[in-house]
């Protein structure tokens, strides 16, 4: 099973949306192995968007994931990070596709609501960036055998 880094952004803790965008992903089937509400530092910002650090929008991307609380995930499951992606929709919320979260939830490109990391990685990567291993916990959910009966 594969694991991904999933966060909701200071605007989706903000405006109150931090249950319904972890119960999509639960209701997808996705685990739950960690947890956190947290302030992002400045210098875990940078480490996290290093790849982004010459484009223009760095220094924006930096100061708004700093400007309050997020919700720091991990979520285990086939396909997690491709899975998560889909369910996030396209990066500027005035394009996602309904259905999705930035989709549903959003219109702002530099407030868009949460993050998950872009292959398996930068899931490896952003996982450790965020958390022990002491911190995550990976017991299989009851109803699993369901989630992938058959196969
Ligand atoms: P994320 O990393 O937050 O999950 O978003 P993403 O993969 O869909 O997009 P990425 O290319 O990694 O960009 C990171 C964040 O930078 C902001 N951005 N602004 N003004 C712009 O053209 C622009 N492009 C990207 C977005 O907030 C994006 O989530
Ligand atoms: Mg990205």
């Amino acid at each position: 099973m594969e694991r991904t880094f999933f966060a909701i952004k200071p605007d989706g803790v903000g405006r109150g949306l931090v249950g319904e965008v972890l119960q999509r992903l639960e209701r997808k089937g996705l685990r739950l192995v960690g947890l956190k509400l947290m302030r992002v530092s400045p210098d875990l910002a940078q480490r996290h968007y290093e790849a982004h650090k010459e484009k223009p929008f760095f220094a924006g991307l930096v100061s708004f994931i700093t400007s309050g609380p997020i919700v720091a995930t991990v979520w285990e499951g086939r396909d997690a990070v491709s899975v998560v992606r889909a369910l996030m929709g396209a990066t500027d919320p005035a394009k996602s596709a309904p259905g999705t979260l930035r989709g549903d939830y959003g219109l702002s490109i530099s407030s868009n609501l949460v993050h998950g990391s872009d292959g398996p990685e930068a899931a490896e990567r952003e996982i450790s960036l965020f958390f022990r291993p002491d911190e995550l916990v990976g017991e299989a959910r009851p109803e699993e055998s369901w989630i992938y009966a058959g196969e």
